[in-house]
C-alpha cells in the first residue's frame, strides 16, 4: 500500500514518523510545501489553492490514499482537495478528535487546543468538540511555537518563557490537543510545564489509530520513505534522518 503524506513543511514529519514507527505501510510519500511554509498564516483561498496545487503532485505519485498531515490544510482544505480526487482523503482534524473521545471519557475535563492562528480561527476543532458534548474546551493559537521546533530551540528556560507567555491566562488543562504538525516535538516540555498528569493528544499517533480503524493492515520488516518538497528537499531529508532516527 502506497501512501501520499502532505505538509506545509518539515512539520509533518511529526506524523510520518507515528505512521512509519507502526509499520502498517509499505511506502510513504512525503511532500512538504517548505517553499511556501508556514500556512498557519495564510488565509483559506490561499491555503486551498496551495493544496489543490499539492494534490497534483500526489495524483502523478499514485499514491492509495492521502494523509494531510498539516492541521492548518485540514481545518480549510479536505473538502476542495476530496472533491477533485478519486483516492480517499484523510486530514488529522478528525483522527485528533477520535482520539480525544477515546482518551477522555469524562465530558467536562477542560481541554485546550493549541494550533496555528489559522486552525484555530477556523474552529473545526471547536466546533467538533462541542458536537461530541465536551463542555470545557479552550483554544490558543500557538504561533511562535512553531518557528521554535524549526529552528531546533528546546531548552528549558526558553521554552518555559514561551509557555509562561502563552499560558499565562489558562488553567491547568486535563487534555492538550497538540493540534499543529510540530507541537509533538514539544511534548516532553509541555508535560512538564503543565505538571498534573495532562493528556496529550498527538496527530500523529491519533491518524495511525484512525487508519487502523479503517483498513485491515499488516505489519511490514520495513517502510520505504521517498522525500519531496518545493523547496531545499536537502533539508527536509537531514532532519528527517534526526528526528526519525534513521
Ligand atoms: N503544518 C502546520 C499545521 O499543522 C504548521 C506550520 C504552518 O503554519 O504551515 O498547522
Amino acid at each position: 500500500m502506497k501512501i501520499g503524506v502532505f505538509d506545509s513543511g518539515i512539520g509533518g514529519l511529526s506524523v510520518l514518523k507515528s505512521l512509519y514507527n507502526s509499520k502498517l505501510f509499505e511506502k510513504i510519500i512525503y511532500y512538504g510545501d517548505t517553499a511556501r511554509v508556514p500556512y498557519g498564516t495564510k488565509d483559506k483561498d490561499t491555503i486551498i489553492k496551495f493544496c489543490l496545487e499539492a494534490l497534483e503532485f500526489f495524483k502523478q505519485h499514485k499514491v492509495d490514499f492521502l494523509v494531510i498531515a498539516c492541521n492548518t490544510a485540514s481545518a480549510y482544505a479536505l473538502d476542495a482537495l476530496r472533491q477533485n480526487c478519486s483516492f480517499p482523503i484523510f486530514g488529522v482534524i478528525e483522527a485528533g478528535i477520535n482520539e480525544t473521545k477515546k482518551q477522555i471519557k469524562d465530558k467536562n475535563k477542560k481541554i485546550l487546543v493549541i494550533a496555528t492562528k489559522a486552525t484555530i480561527d477556523s474552529k473545526e476543532y471547536q466546533k467538533r468538540l462541542t458536537l461530541e458534548g465536551f463542555t470545557q474546551i479552550q483554544a490558543l493559537a500557538t504561533g511562535l511555537f512553531v518557528p521554535l521546533v524549526e529552528e531546533g530551540i528546546f531548552e528549558r528556560e526558553v521554552l518555559n518563557s514561551v509557555f509562561n507567555y502563552y499560558f499565562k491566562d489558562i488553567q491547568n488543562p486535563d487534555a492538550l490537543i497538540l493540534a499543529c504538525t510540530h507541537f509533538p516535538f514539544l511534548s516532553n516540555p509541555l508535560e512538564n510545564y503543565f505538571e498534573n498528569n495532562i493528556k496529550l493528544i498527538h496527530s500523529g499517533d491519533s491518524m495511525v489509530e484512525f487508519l487502523k480503524n479503517h483498513y485491515t493492515l499488516k505489519i511490514y520488516k520495513e517502510t520505504k520513505i521517498e522525500f519531496y518538497a518545493s523547496s531545499n528537499v536537502d533539508y527536509l531529508k537531514f532532519i528527517a534522518k534526526k528526528w526519525l532516527n534513521f
